[in-house]
């Protein structure tokens, strides 16, 4: 089967080199001249680990190519995956369908066969039925039924994401729709993945309140780790002890500094703008939002404290250690590192900071902070470490040569990836999240 994935960004990218994976002829198109002469090359946009190799591998056997030309692009293909941005729109939190709509118009305007297309960008309900209008007005005459495909991808863990799914969600109106999607997902479906069809719009909701109830998972577990911390309970027990109820389950329980990323910060808000726009409020995601937000600030300040409060901390230095929003992605988009080092450097405190893959896209966003080539580096002649970003590289420090190269050794681990008996017998003084 022939596919086309129109957007080669993040999700257009691994969407595709996984669907030639399985089998499929796959054209992935952009409007960006160097993003696809690059790939041509061989290069990615963006750091995922393996999607370099399973495009390489892809492209060598004749199932995965690059174009700029839609029209090309789109020709001969049952299935038309339209996988471009939809940032907050600025001013309301509304996600901007702008770029979206264009690829609707475009692909109407130049349809030379009978095709599904397939929204996989994150859009909010009802996005299908205006694609499905959009492509009316153009008077195409060739059958056409437009799907809601959502996808549940995590950066630094796509491919296997995309390969082993939980489910595979697909919202379609027709028998037309429903059957080229099933034949998309044959492969993963004969691995026993499970694929659930629903109406467009239901799919189209899916997606926000999936995303919406991981980061109220993970702001509950953060406030519980507060209360942790002030009654003497350890979070870490406590999120097993919860976790260990099927009804809960123990993923997405680890407290931290707060989430960040493209996605959840971004989606919450559009899912309250929608909410808004149907005037059904959701106030359990609207406190989530906020909590989220001054947490990354309150983690600033823990750190403040940590160096004695905030007259002592005034021309002291930190060292941050990891800046992107989690672990195995280059990603700087809303990582709490931002805030943290904003309320250090509004403190009067000098930062220094290292991050295997963030540092490039840090350095613009992050002026006033010293990159350094390696943690110890970093670490050297500092008055207190944070640990802000749960890097394999960092678990396992050589704590002996960290006391040794720090001014005070003061460590405050907010992913908690260190025991706090452990870090204690080489000295430090150690504060980590929701463990008193
Ligand atoms: C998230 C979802 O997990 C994916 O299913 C979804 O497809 C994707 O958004 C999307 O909408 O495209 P992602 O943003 O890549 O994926 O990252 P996550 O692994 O979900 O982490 C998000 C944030 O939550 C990170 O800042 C992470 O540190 C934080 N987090 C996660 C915690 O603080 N605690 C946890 O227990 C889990």
């Amino acid at each position: 089967m022939k596919i086309a994935m129109v957007g080669s960004g993040y999700v257009g990218l691994v969407s595709g080199a996984c669907f030639a994976d399985f089998g499929h002829d796959v054209v992935c198109i952009d409007k960006d001249q160097s993003k696809i002469d690059a790939l041509h090359d061989g290069i990615m946009p963006i750091y995922e680990p393996g999607l370099d190799a399973l495009v390489e591998t892809n492209v060598a056997s004749g199932r995965l190519s690059f174009t700029t030309n839609l029209a090309e692009g789109i020709k001969g293909a049952s299935a038309i995956f339209i996988a471009v941005g939809t940032p907050s729109r600025r001013g309301d939190g509304h996600a901007d369908l702008s770029f979206v709509h264009a690829v609707a118009r475009e692909v109407g305007e130049t349809l030379s066969n009978d095709a599904v297309i397939v929204t996989k960008s994150t859009v909010p309900v009802g996005t299908g039925d205006e694609v499905e209008r959009i492509l009316q007005s153009s008077g195409t005459p060739h059958k056409f039924s437009v799907v809601s495909n959502p996808e549940f991808l995590r950066e630094g863990a796509a491919i296997g994401d995309f390969k082993r799914p939980d489910r595979i969600v697909i919202g379609a109106e027709d028998d037309f729709g429903r059957d080229v999607m099933r034949a998309v997902y044959r492969p993963l479906f004969l691995n026993e993945s499970p694929l659930l069809i629903t109406s467009r719009r239901s799919s189209e909701l899916i997606k926000y309140a999936a995303n919406a109830f991981l980061a109220t998972k993970i702001t509950f577990i953060n406030e519980m780790a507060d209360l942790c911390e002030k009654v003497g309970a350890n979070v870490q027990d406590v999120s097993r002890g919860i976790g260990m109820d099927n009804r809960i389950g123990s993923k997405f329980l680890h407290a931290g500094p707060g989430y960040g990323g493209s996605c959840f910060p971004k989606d919450t808000l559009a899912l309250l703008k929608t909410a808004e726009d149907y005037d059904s409020p959701i106030r359990i995601v609207e406190a989530v939002v906020k909590t989220n937000e001054s947490r990354k600030r309150a983690m600033g300040r823990k750190v403040i404290e940590a160096l004695g409060g905030s007259d002592a901390a005034r021309g002291k230095k930190v060292a941050l250690l990891g800046l992107t929003f989690k672990p195995n992605t280059d990603d700087m988009r809303d990582s709490p590192a931002i805030a943290i080092a904003q309320t250090l450097t509004d403190g009067g405190v000098s930062v220094s900071a290292y991050d295997p893959e963030g540092m490039e896209l840090a350095r613009p966003i992050m002026p006033e902070v010293t990159m350094c080539q390696d943690p110890y580096s970093a670490i050297e002649g500092a008055d207190a470490i944070a640990i802000v970003t749960e890097w394999d590289a960092f678990r396992a420090l050589d704590l002996a040569r960290v006391k040794e190269l720090a001014k005070s050794p003061v460590l405050v681990d907010l992913r908690n990836i260190y025991q706090p008996d452990d870090v204690r017998s080489f000295g430090f003084t150690y504060h980590s999240i929701g463990r008193a």
